[in-house]
């Protein structure tokens, strides 16, 4: 398999940018550059004195002209660590009000320390001997190493504090502990120190208590740092080591403990790899040769696995004990994690591991043998674990050595595909005690999700080996998609084996023939487009199935957020892995892809689940057995449904638990039709449950949940599409009133006894309410609903925006053509009254009087405006909670009220006439047409109705 020319193009150029040059860049510990510095050498006498026991016997250097420049980038590092011994006289103090006293912080701050030269002077002390300046950077950060202030030598803020200490003195090479070089020098700075009042028992634990008072600064230049270089970086001895102490008297201000520095060999140093007989004692078994069997193995060439291996360095890796070597997995108490020495700062492990992280930094890389292309290669590198709470970023760059890191050696095996090496704990790598296997799969599956898998296995036996872990680098989003599509496209393919268990469990919960006909001929649901390409058609499908959600009861009203998060991703989609990037399928080939797919046949997929839950949940239950599922199965795009088997990891050994997973889970995952969404807003329904018995230790019970609004591609399609419904329902709807007054006035002419027997009092209401409409300039009939935060958010449909005012426009000249007409209807009424009071009353005709009508429609009304008050109250509350002043309090209380009392008209148009109707005892029997009143019936159910039915335009979150 070739990496193609261009790939490998693109991610070695920014390689050789960055790498050229080893100053200090953002992601380092160190005070930004003084420029205005002059760097001058006055201190020679007291260098002479104090490094008299270095510049006894220093061997002869060899001056050249990029000596200066070599050993600027050769003697700097950056992020290493240090620490203090105990007595009382820390350094620096720290300030930790950033965080919460009781939180649940698995470590303790992290000690940095920088050091970079800045000047060398070819004008040299004495014989072998160059002089240089530097800059000390030396602080304690929770989680960053950036710093922004130069203009002072102190820099303390909560979570983070930093001194920078100016040093002056000499670089020479000596034979000592097999070649070593070494830099002896003397500093001046301003040091934090401690006055009396501040209290000295909180002082002994090095000022990791609470120290929020600013400290005083006192200059002081009696700081001796000695800084040693080993002549040539090996596995056993990859460290920078220091040693600063204060030369004042013990007991004074400015006096501090001894510090002891390490940090790794800078990022261009040469690097001596280890003899052959040293690696080749250990490979011959692999405790992964299942694992690899079954996963396939990307056996790549000696050039081809550098870069590979450069390119993954930024990943992180999780582990998980190897519960298959060890059995039982490690007990709590201990403080090893495999073979590497938890520090006294990591306060919890638990048993999955879950909690750490694994990094491998300062890669190594060699081809053994240039000419023969096809050889092996040389790897060397550092594995770092930290807290999975802490920045990954800033954990890959520091640079100390420690407990925690794994110094790393060993070859790849082309022809096995495998990376076997040896590893060294901490600073002085007495002996090789762990063994590291790495290999690359190349097709993932349920059962595995990582694009690298290793082991770290001990290489002594008996009760003092460490116990074995393993670790990979699980391939999800958004990496997956944006940083190695190159890799997926050439290196990974997905193994689908579920799929006949994923039909099985189709088949099970396959709904009556009925309802999947019904729903066949009724509605759509997500499923490929027409597009030309096979491949941009699974993406957009791939994209249309993501699922990014809250779960849980809608509480929004009441002003809770909900309290878990879910986030589906597609991994796979029938042939399509990964995402589609154009850049890397340009030839928009898709290996092993058939020519076409049909829009309506099942599809294999694969996913990730996740559950993101608040960390302080208060009403609902906890999803954190089921946090992470890795699943696979069958996406059916005629139902929206699809059947999976989900896998989730588990520490226990138990029945058909393979690989650390526990795969008998049956998931369903139904998706909303699209037919439906521009009334309906899109959401999923989840259903999750265990295929185990109850008795089962690893049983769990049923989840079933829905989300809440999910992301939909066409959403501002849909909202259009509503907002022109809409517009033409209004003009349909008015219509049929105009129609309905219409259909009164004939009805009138034909009949002239009934005229006076129409209620005054409801055509009155029906003038204020179109006269109110009219006034108000709001929409007619019903208002759109649409959430606060859509409408604060700008959209537009600017080329529709003309078309919607037309129809906003119609729909107003119909209310005013209603209003006209209602007002002349009034006056006929009124008209015909008179005449029957100048004809003077008689038994049996009296004159309708409205009064009493009146008096019932407001009784009537009242009743059911008490009733409604409840429900209106919830809207009231919400529409109080906007800061208002209490004169747009009022005014905002007595619009709403105007609109509840409008809303009440409009959908009760007809009751005064029926309440008249009683009340009149008329001998004529319809003085309003029945298809007036049934008409504004009709109208007022289907407002409700449809009311009811939608749902509110939003945003996904
Ligand atoms: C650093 O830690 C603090 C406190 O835990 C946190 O609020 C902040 O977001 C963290 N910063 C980064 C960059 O992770
Ligand atoms: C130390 O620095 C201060 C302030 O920059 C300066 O006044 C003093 O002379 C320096 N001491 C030495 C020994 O260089
Ligand atoms: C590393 O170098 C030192 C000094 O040259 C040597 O003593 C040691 O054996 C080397 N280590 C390995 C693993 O080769
Ligand atoms: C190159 O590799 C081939 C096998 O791939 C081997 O037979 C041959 O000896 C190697 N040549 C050299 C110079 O190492």
């Amino acid at each position: 398999m070739k990496i193609q020319p261009l790939l490998l193009g693109l991610w070695i150029l920014p390689e050789l940018f960055f790498g050229l040059c080893y100053t200090a860049s953002f992601n380092d510990f160190a005070f930004p550059d003084d420029s205005s510095v002059v760097f001058t050498y006055n201190r020679s006498p007291e260098i002479e004195h104090q490094c008299r026991t270095f510049l006894s016997s220093p061997l002869e250097l060899k001056l050249y002209d990029d000596l200066g420049f070599q050993l600027k980038n050769e003697l700097s590092f950056f992020n290493g660590d240090w620490e203090q011994e105990i007595g009382g006289a820390p350094i620096v103090p720290f300030d930790d009000s950033d965080m919460p006293m009781d939180s649940s912080s698995l470590t303790s701050p992290w000690r940095l320390v920088s050091f970079e030269v800045k000047d060398v002077n070819p004008v040299h002390l004495s014989q072998n001997t160059v002089s240089l300046r530097g800059v000390l950077t030396i602080g304690i950060s929770r989680n960053s190493t950036f710093l922004s202030d130069s203009a002072s030598n102190f820099h303390m803020r909560p979570g983070m504090s930093a001194l920078r200490v100016d040093f002056e003195g000499v670089y020479i090479e000596r034979e000592e502990n097999g070649g070593e070089r070494l830099a002896c020098l003397l500093g001046n700075s301003t040091l934090p120190i401690r006055r009396d009042d501040d209290h000295v028992s909180n002082m002994e634990n090095n000022f990791d208590m609470t120290y929020k008072r600013e400290p005083q600064l006192m200059q002081n230049d009696q700081i001796l740092l000695v800084l040693r270089y080993p002549k040539v970086f090996n596995l056993t001895q990859r460290a920078i080591r220091g040693e600063m102490r204060s030369l004042t008297e013990r007991g004074n201000f400015e006096y501090f403990d001894n510090i002891y520095i390490s940090a790794q060999l800078g990022g261009h140093t040469n690097y001596q790899f280890s003899s052959e007989q040293l690696m080749s004692k250990t490979c011959d078994t692999t405790p992964l040769e299942d694992e690899m069997v079954e996963d396939s193995v990307n056996m790549f060439e000696s050039s081809e696995i550098c870069h590979v291996l450069k390119r993954f360095t930024k990943e992180f890796y999780s582990i998980a004990p190897n519960l298959k070597l060890s059995g039982s997995g490690r007990d709590d108490h201990s403080n090893r994690l495999g073979p590497f020495l938890l520090g006294r700062d990591i306060k919890a492990v638990d048993r999955s591991y879950k909690n750490f992280r694994l990094v491998m930094q300062n890669v190594r890389c060699e081809q053994e043998n240039l000419e023969n292309k096809s050889s092996d290669a040389r790897v060397s590198a550092v594995l770092r674990l930290y807290p999975a709470t802490m920045d990954g970023y800033v954990a890959a760059v520091r640079s100390g050595l420690s407990g925690m890191t794994l110094s790393v050696e060993g070859t790849w095996n082309s022809s096995k595909g495998q990376l076997c090496m040896v590893g060294c704990l901490g600073v002085l790598g007495s002996g090789y005690d762990s063994r590291i296997t790495m290999y690359f799969p190349r097709s993932l599956s349920n059962k595995q999700r990582s694009i690298i898998s290793g082991s770290i296995t001990s290489i002594k036996t008996g009760i003092d080996s460490d116990p074995p872990i393993l670790f990979g680098a699980v391939m999800r989003f958004p990496n997956l998609w944006f940083d190695h599509s190159w890799y997926c496209k050439s290196f990974l393919s997905y193994n689908y084996s579920m799929t006949a268990l994923a039909s099985a469990f189709k088949e099970r919960s396959q709904p009556s023939k009925l309802i999947t006909t019904v729903r066949q001929l009724l509605l759509t649901y997500p499923a490929m487009e027409d597009r030309e390409e096979l491949i941009g058609r699974l993406d957009f499908l791939a994209h249309d199935l993501y699922i990014g959600a809250f779960i849980g009861p809608n509480l929004l009203g009441y002003g809770h957020m909900p309290e878990t998060f879910v986030q589906i991703n597609v991994l796979s989609l029938g042939p399509l892995l990964g995402r589609y990037d154009h850049l890397v399928y340009r030839d928009g080939s898709l290996v092993g892809a058939p020519a076409d797919i049909s829009k309506s046949a099942a599809l294999n997929v694969s996913l990730d689940l996740v559950f993101i839950e608040a960390p302080i949940k208060l009403r609902e239950k906890s999803y954190n057995h089921v946090e992470k599922l890795y699943l696979e199965g069958l996406y059916d795009p005629l139902a929206g449904e699809m059947y999976l088997i989900g896998c989730r990891k588990v520490v226990v050994e138990s029945v058909n638990v393979e690989r650390g997973l526990d795969c008998l889970i049956d998931v369903k995952i139904e998706y909303s039709s699209e037919t439906t969404r521009w009334l309906i807003n899109p959401t999923a329904t989840i259903t999750i449950t265990s295929q185990r018995n109850e008795s089962d230790l690893l049983y769990f019970s049923p989840i079933s949940l829905q989300t809440f609004m999910i992301h939909d591609r066409k959403h501002a399609e849909h909202v259009l599409f509503r907002k022109i419904f809409e517009g033409a329902l209004r003009i349909l709807l008015q219509s049929v009133s105009v129609a309905l007054i219409l259909s009164q006035f004939s009805y009138m002419k034909k009949n002239s006894e009934v005229i006076p027997y129409v209620s005054l009092v409801m055509l009155a209401l029906q003038i204020f309410l179109y006269s109110y409409t009219l006034i108000n300039n709001s929409e007619i009939l019903f208002k759109s609903s649409e959430s606060n935060s859509y409408k604060k958010r700008a959209y537009s449909f600017v080329e529709y925006q003309t078309f919607l005012k037309v129809l906003d426009y119609t729909g107003k000249l119909l209310v005013l053509a209603a209003l006209i007409l209602t007002t002349r209807l009034f006056k006929l009424v009124l008209k015909s009254r008179r005449l029957l009071i100048a004809r003077g009353v008689s038994k049996s005709r009296r004159v309708p009087n409205d009064v009493r009508v009146l008096l019932v429609t407001l009784a009537v009304q009242s009743c059911w405006l008490m009733f409604t008050r409840l429900i209106q109250f919830g809207e009231m509350l919400n529409l109080g909670k906007d800061p208002i002043t209490l004169h747009g309090y009022v005014q905002q209380i007595w619009t709403l009220k105007l609109a509840i009392y409008f809303r009440m008209v409009q959908d009760f148009v007809p009751l005064p006439q029926i309440i008249a109707n009683r009340l009149w005892k008329t001998r004529v029997i319809n003085p309003v047409r029945k298809a007036y009143i049934h008409g504004f019936l009709m109208i007022t159910l289907l407002l409700i109705f449809y009311d009811n039915v939608r749902d509110r335009v939003d945003y996904p979150v």
